[in-house]
């Protein structure tokens, strides 16, 4: 967890995040991105000492974890949208996931782990953020300020990360057009999930011209595209999950630990 949270400049673990089974002297992890109790089972037949999830698997965190979509409320200020219109975009959801989350049994992968005494965590937040940062530095290095860059330059910048050349999915133009001038433009990505149709509508009414979301609801996209405003690109779930799992998964191989990668990472 130090790892992570090194790597993406955390001082706390945040609240998507968890160990559920601690171990000590892991010389053999698994990692996947979804982890059920089948793959834990796996594990401990193959002789792993650990296993680590992306998602969030239980735990305390199973029900608070909605409270990292706030960070999106950060995200948006540092774009330049006022604290106020910050807070409204995120009311609305935030307060669905916190009611949601209060019919998951959170205890049914944490339970599994410990009888089999395989040691087990989740690793969220801290990831997607080291993914933000790489995307989004990928893009500005690429478009830098240059005020005639395109909707397509933008994905060709981030079609230049191996992730996405591997990936099966594609990177998308939900709403708008390649041809469109990119003009202001962010990777809205490291905020438990995405910010549907109140985070990208306020970015477009506050200078954004260009949004970007790893994924995004039908129902949200159409309300998106009724106003017709701005762009939107999506970048595909998976890829956009390894883009920052990976350099995670090479710190730990670099300090001696053999990690085997399933469940979706596009080791690139
Ligand atoms: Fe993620
Ligand atoms: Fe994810």
């Amino acid at each position: 967890m130090k790892v992570a949270l090194d790597l993406a400049g955390f001082e706390e673990i945040p609240t998507d995040s968890e160990v559920y089974v601690p171990g000590r002297n892991v010389r053999k992890a698994l990692f996947g991105i979804d982890i059920g109790a089948a793959e834990l089972v796996m594990a401990k037949g193959q002789g792993y000492d650990a296993v680590i999830a992306h998602h969030p698997a239980g735990g305390r965190i199973r029900l608070d974890a909605w409270k990292v979509f706030e960070r999106h409320m950060d995200q948006m200020i540092e774009m330049g949208v006022p604290e106020a219109a910050a807070k409204e975009a995120v009311r609305k959801k935030a307060a669905t996931l916190e009611i949601e989350a209060h019919s998951v049994n959170y205890d049914y992968l944490p339970s599994v782990a410990r009888h089999l005494k395989m040691p087990f965590m989740n690793i969220h937040n801290p990831l997607d953020e080291l993914g933000r940062q790489l995307v989004t530095d990928r893009i500005r290095k690429s478009i830098s300020e240059r005020k005639e860059a395109t909707v397509a330059d933008v994905v060709a910048s981030i079609n230049t990360l191996p992730e996405f050349q591997q990936a099966l999915t594609e990177v998308k133009v939900r709403h708008g057009a390649l041809s469109n001038l990119a003009g202001k433009t962010v990777f809205s990505h490291a905020a438990y999930t995405n910010g549907g149709y109140e985070v990208a509508k306020t970015y477009y009414k506050y200078g954004v011209d260009t949004v970007i979301y790893i994924h995004i609801s039908e129902p949200d996209l159409a309300k998106v595209r009724a106003d017709g405003v701005g762009n939107l690109i999506v970048t595909g779930h998976i890829a956009s999950d390894s883009v920052g799992i990976n350099p995670f998964i090479a710190e730990l191989r670099r300090r001696g630990v053999q990690v085997d990668a399933i469940s979706g990472v596009i080791q690139a």
